[in-house]
């Protein structure tokens, strides 16, 4: 694997490298709505620097203003939200449908390029929901989280922001409401009342908070709203004797205080009732990037009809016969996947040490510490609950955005790889920073040195070798393929096989050193005091098991041995342990020449044994099936006479027919030839076992833990692993010839229709995807809208594999 590694040193002069980086640089991906957790929020890809959100209250309920909209909660119990486009590089609207508080609000989101980041604006419109009500609370903030200024002034019915810091330069914002907004009517008995005003259309704020705290913006806005309604009560009461029954229209208000510079939040706040339309308008110094009011909405509608016609192009889905619900499900799917894309910046909890074998069941305490801060560029699962960075997740995530738009998939991937330590580590999962923390259990949130997770993220890296295998024998012979981004390449050119041979070389490092992280950390205790194998016999255990959980394998409580040992064998990580040493090879035979032969004889070498050794090790005859594997002692062991202290092991399988004995299968390790295929695809195809109307699930029916405990990964279906069992039939078996060719393409065809099915009539009743789905009844359940894996639908969909 050297071979790969020494190229991509001898790549560092090249023009095509040059290019990449000028890719990332790319000013459209500089802004963007990397504050997911937020039902709208915008920052750039600088770690300091200038943020903003959105945030609302109805006045109608006295306590709304304790429940101020800012971070999506399921607690908010919004009817509706999300993004129904989202290019990921300049535009992007969505929806909001808050009944409890009764307002619905859209968003429309551009971009126009410029210098630093170029220039944005965003439109909201909405209306109250009840002519009757009091009408809402609308506020918008900017803080700055690093050094710079900025100001504030309210004047011509607008909010003007002004400011710059070292990154962005010089800037200018304004938050403007619509001439049209009416505020809520006030009581005729208070209207001519001392200490009672009409108010204006927009008020505003502005404090100096610790630079750390600009993320706790609500809690900041709730203590201004309530010192603001104390005064205005107070105010009133020298006048009148029901000063509590003032209206929160009145209440509510803010001052004007604290606009000049020196402080670094400003909170805008606009009281509407009926319908009405704010827009909030950033802009960079760079005077080609200005925005002007009237022609967001133009702008806007052109992007809305490129994203369409592109969303056909790529997806073809009207062309393969889908109807404009389904369309719009699979356009709504996209769009919240990108519109989840964050961008994070600070220190997560690591541990130095690893954590020692859970396995007598102690809790065994290992000191952590918060790392330097650093930055990720990610998707995330689900805005409400997983927002933040899950390695496993992103390498799904990226199969649905690398159809879409491959060098912003590739800029999240790279930014994942730059978290890699020396040892070839990458936290499983990312809580950067405290508004992160603020989310997750003190439990959940150290990261240890030792532990894995599923290394999907290389699906990416995968297809770009294929892509490249595919482009390069297509379009020129192999030889040009190889000199392709090598040195001898001529000066300047940088056609798209150069471009991608260089990307992949960049990649390929990642890989090699990902898979050692494997090996070094992941080996299974040595097999060979077992004599029922072969002496030479290896295998892989997770590390992080506790009694009921392996959450490293990503399929937590998935049925393992009954009580970890450390002699378990992992069929499922033994399956990725093979699938990174096969793309390894493959990425080898991408740099192949003479000399470097006798390495890739050895690579090759290991797949093959990994091969024979998955059937070895992880087969049972018995069962038909792949299995987890675990030594026990012996009945008949007899200590006395056990003169090489072998310690009398036997291996015993542990089978649980589900997702974890499909794994062979699902990376294309299993022959299309070999009867083991048939035998899984028999289970898979069983009612009995794994097979529903809904798709496949997690764990077979008749299984004892089919249900138990938590039931997360003992029955419910998951889209995630439905994808790979699709994706896998798809280009490893309905398309070869074999015994298993017809059955393949039969369980492909059921499977996907299945599934679009239901994912499509959960979603039109509920307006959400969800985590995962009910093997019964098909619902939806758990955590939504849950839009990382689940909208592989739409590759489902589209048959991109
Ligand atoms: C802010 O300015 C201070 C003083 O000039 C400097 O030490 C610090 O590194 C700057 N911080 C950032 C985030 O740029
Ligand atoms: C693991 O599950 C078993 C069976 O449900 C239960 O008896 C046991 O208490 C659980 N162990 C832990 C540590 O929660």
């Amino acid at each position: 694997m050297l071979s790969v590694l020494a190229l991509t040193a001898g790549l560092q002069s090249d023009q095509c490298q040059a290019q990449q980086q000028q890719q990332e640089l790319d000013s459209s991906l500089w802004w963007g709505t990397y504050r997911p957790n937020l039902y709208f929020g915008t920052r750039p890809r600088l770690p300091s620097s200038l943020v903003s959100g959105l945030m609302w209250f109805g006045l109608d309920d006295r306590l709304n203003w304790q429940r101020i909209r800012h971070s999506c909660e399921l607690g908010d119990n919004l009817a509706e939200y999300g993004y129904s486009r989202h290019n990921g590089r300049d535009f992007g609207e969505q929806s909001m449908l808050d009944n409890d508080q009764g307002v619905e609000i859209k968003s429309t989101f551009i971009k126009v390029p410029g210098e630093r980041g170029g220039s944005w604006a965003v439109r909201f419109t909405g209306r109250t929901l009840a002519e009757n009500m009091q009408g809402v609370s609308l506020a918008y903030y900017f803080g700055l989280e690093g050094n710079g200024t900025i100001s504030m002034a309210v004047k011509a019915g607008a909010a003007q922001i002004k400011g710059s810091t070292p990154d962005l330069g010089k800037f200018r914002i304004r938050i403007v409401p619509a001439k049209s907004n009416r505020r809520p009517p006030v009581p005729s008995d208070l209207r001519n009342s001392v200490g009672v005003q009409a108010g204006s259309k927009i008020n505003g704020v502005g404090m100096r908070v610790a630079k750390a705290d600009i993320w706790k913006a609500k809690d900041l806005y709730q203590d201004k709203l309530l010192e603001s309604a104390r005064a205005r009560i107070n105010a009133f009461s020298e006048y009148a004797e029901n000063a509590g029954s003032l209206p929160g229209s009145i209440l509510f208000g803010m001052d004007n205080s604290g606009l000049g510079s020196g402080n670094n939040l400003f909170i805008a706040q606009m009281v509407v009732h009926g319908e009405f339309s704010f827009d909030v308008i950033y802009e960079c110094e760079d005077k080609s990037a200005r925005i002007d009011s009237d022609a967001i909405v133009a702008i806007a509608s052109n992007r809305r009809k490129e994203f369409d016609s592109r969303f056909e192009a790529i997806f073809g889905l009207a062309e393969k016969g889908f109807s404009p619900e389904q369309i719009e499900m699979a356009r709504n799917a996209l769009s919240n996947l990108i519109g989840g894309i964050g961008y994070f910046y600070g220190s997560g909890l690591v541990s130095s040490e690893p954590k020692p074998d859970h396995i007598d069941g102690a809790d065994d305490v290992v000191d952590a510490e918060l790392s330097e801060p650093y930055a990720l560029f990610a998707t995330t699962p689900s805005r409400p609950f997983f927002p933040r960075g899950f390695l496993w997740d992103e390498g799904f995530h990226q199969l649905v955005l690398g159809q879409w738009d491959s060098d912003l998939g590739l800029e999240i991937v790279r930014s994942w790889f730059r978290t890699m330590d020396d040892n070839g580590w990458i936290a499983r999962e990312q809580i950067l920073g405290d508004e992160a923390r603020n989310k997750v259990p003190r439990e959940f949130q150290v990261q240890y040195p030792n532990f894995a997770n599923p290394p999907t993220i290389l699906f990416t890296v995968e297809a770009l070798a294929d892509r490249l295998l595919a482009q390069g024998l297509s379009s020129s012979s192999k030889d040009d393929m190889l000199q392709a981004g090598s040195e001898q390449s001529q000066e300047g050119v940088c056609d798209e096989l150069h471009l991608l041979r260089s990307k992949l070389a960049d990649l390929a490092q990642y890989s090699v050193r990902l898979l050692e992280f494997f090996q070094n950390t992941q080996a299974g205790d040595k097999l060979s005091r077992v004599d029922t194998v072969s002496p030479s016999a290896f295998g892989y255990r997770w590390r992080g098991r506790t009694e009921n959980h392996t959450l490293t394998s990503g399929l937590d409580d998935y049925p393992r041995a009954r009580l970890p040992s450390k002699y378990e064998l992992h069929v499922d990580l033994f399956s990725w342990a093979t699938f990174m040493t096969r793309l390894n090879t493959e990425l080898a035979s991408l740099t192949e020449s003479d000399n470097e032969a006798s390495e890739l004889r050895k690579t090759g070498g290991e797949l093959k044994s990994h091969l024979e050794q998955l059937d070895e090790i992880h087969w049972n005859e018995h069962d038909k099936m792949y299995c987890d594997v675990t030594m026990q002692v012996r009945d008949d062991y007899d200590e006395l006479e056990d003169e090489d202290g072998s310690g009398g092991l036997e291996r015993v399988f542990v089978c649980h027919r589900g997702y974890v004995s499909l794994f062979p299968m699902l990376l294309g390790l299993v022959s299309p030839n070999s009867g083991k295929l048939g035998h899984i695809l028999d289970m898979i195809e069983d009612p009995e076992e794994l097979w529903t109307e809904y798709g496949v699930r997690s764990l077979s029916k008749n299984d004892e833990y089919y249900g138990q405990g938590e039931n997360y990964w003992r029955g419910p279906i998951w889209i995630n692993i439905n994808y790979l069992v699709l994706s896998s039939l798809h280009r490893n078996y309905m398309t070869v010839k074999g015994p298993y060719q017809e059955q393949a393409r039969r369980i492909y065809t059921g499977l996907r229709e299945n599934l679009v099915n239901n994912v499509f009539a959960q979603y039109r009743d509920t307006r959400f995807f969800w985590e995962q789905y009910n093997p019964e009844s098909g619902s939806g359940q758990r955590t939504h809208p849950f839009t990382g894996w689940t909208t592989l639908i739409v590759n489902v969909m589209a048959e991109k594999y």
